[in-house]
């Protein structure tokens, strides 16, 4: 069996009454891309701070390569990137400066901080940029140095909290690229992303809401949850055609607005009843897996 490199059992935090992380069992096997996703403010970030031993679980716990999380908190901290969601670069620092000043704090001197710095310049693509003020760099560039600084020391795991946020699709890509390369050389990852177009690539996902883990599993499987069969129907006016369908009385397991669209999901025996409705047949995409596992929840 793969080995784990991130366990958690029962992890929960709370802030006063409020319960932000509300025990969630996780098990990530050493190598693989985690992505974890969720709403605004449904834990993530919490969750990835006390993986990264910046605050204290309220109860349970876990470990970081057989490290205890309270107990070892310090030497964790060597054994991990992370990269916070805002991420703390100095802009009035030069791109070298700040990759110097990360080496310092990681401990590395001398040959090894050169050849450290270099390789993280060649990551990012910044080697000609290497004196420039960080000030003056452009989203995706200024992510790939944080992701560069965060990783100086050469970590076995990375947390990446929401990376991609704000930045162009082309940078989004890039960034992935790069985390893919991370992953193949040993690297374990575990990342949020509002984006489910990235989710798709992770090995496996989990879904928090409400504080909850409501589902972990690789992206397939999560797919295969959803019962009856979906169809996408175009509208102009999405609301507006459900309250038709509500009013004609059509019956469905589930129907909701998807951008331009309806999504419908339907037992095959309903199929019929829609006939006069251009659709498409679709496969389920995270966002409505997603959709399913939260209506799921609510109705439980
Ligand atoms: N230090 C704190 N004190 C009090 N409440 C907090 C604290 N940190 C987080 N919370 C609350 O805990 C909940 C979870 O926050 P968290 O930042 O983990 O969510 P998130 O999933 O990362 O959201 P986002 O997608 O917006 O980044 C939120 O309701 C937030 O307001
Ligand atoms: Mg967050």
């Amino acid at each position: 069996m793969a080995q784990i490199a991130v366990k958690t059992h029962n992890l929960t935090r709370r802030f006063g009454a409020f319960t932000a992380v509300d025990r969630i069992n996780l098990k990530i096997e050493a190598g693989s891309i985690y992505g974890f996703l969720g709403p605004n403010g449904s834990g993530k970030s919490t969750t990835i701070r006390m993986l990264c031993g910046i605050i204290s679980p309220s109860e349970g716990g876990g470990s970081i390569l057989g490290l205890d999380l309270v107990r070892d908190s310090e030497p964790i901290k060597t054994k991990i990137g992370y990269m916070s969601q805002k991420f703390s670069l100095y802009d009035d620092l030069t791109v070298r400066e700040n990759l110097e000043f990360y080496a310092g704090m990681y401990d590395l001197f001398g040959k090894k901080k050169e050849e450290r710095i270099a390789a993280m310049l060649s990551m990012a693509g910044l080697q000609d940029r290497q004196n420039e003020m960080t000030v003056n760099l452009s989203g995706g560039w200024k992510q790939r140095l944080a992701l560069g600084c965060s990783i100086l020391h050469h970590p076995p795991i990375l947390f990446l909290d929401e990376p991609t946020g704000g930045v162009d699709p082309k940078s989004r890509r890039l960034f992935w690229d790069i985390i893919y390369k991370l992953s193949l050389d040993g690297t374990t990852v575990m990342v949020t992303t509002h984006f489910m177009d990235e989710a798709e690539h992770c090995d496996r996902i989990g879904f928090i809401y409400e504080g909850a883990l409501i589902a972990d599993n690789t992206p397939d499987n999560l797919k295969k949850v959803i019962p009856g069969i979906l169809l996408e129907i175009p509208s102009p006016d999405p609301m507006a055609l459900m309250q038709t369908f509500q009013e004609r009385g059509l019956s469905s397991l589930d129907v909701y607005p998807y951008g331009a669209c309806l999504h419908l999901l339907v037992k095959p025996e309903e199929l019929a009843s829609y006939a006069e409705y251009e659709q498409r047949r679709i496969e389920p995409s995270l966002e409505d897996v997603f959709v399913h596992y939260v209506k799921s929840r609510r109705r439980s």
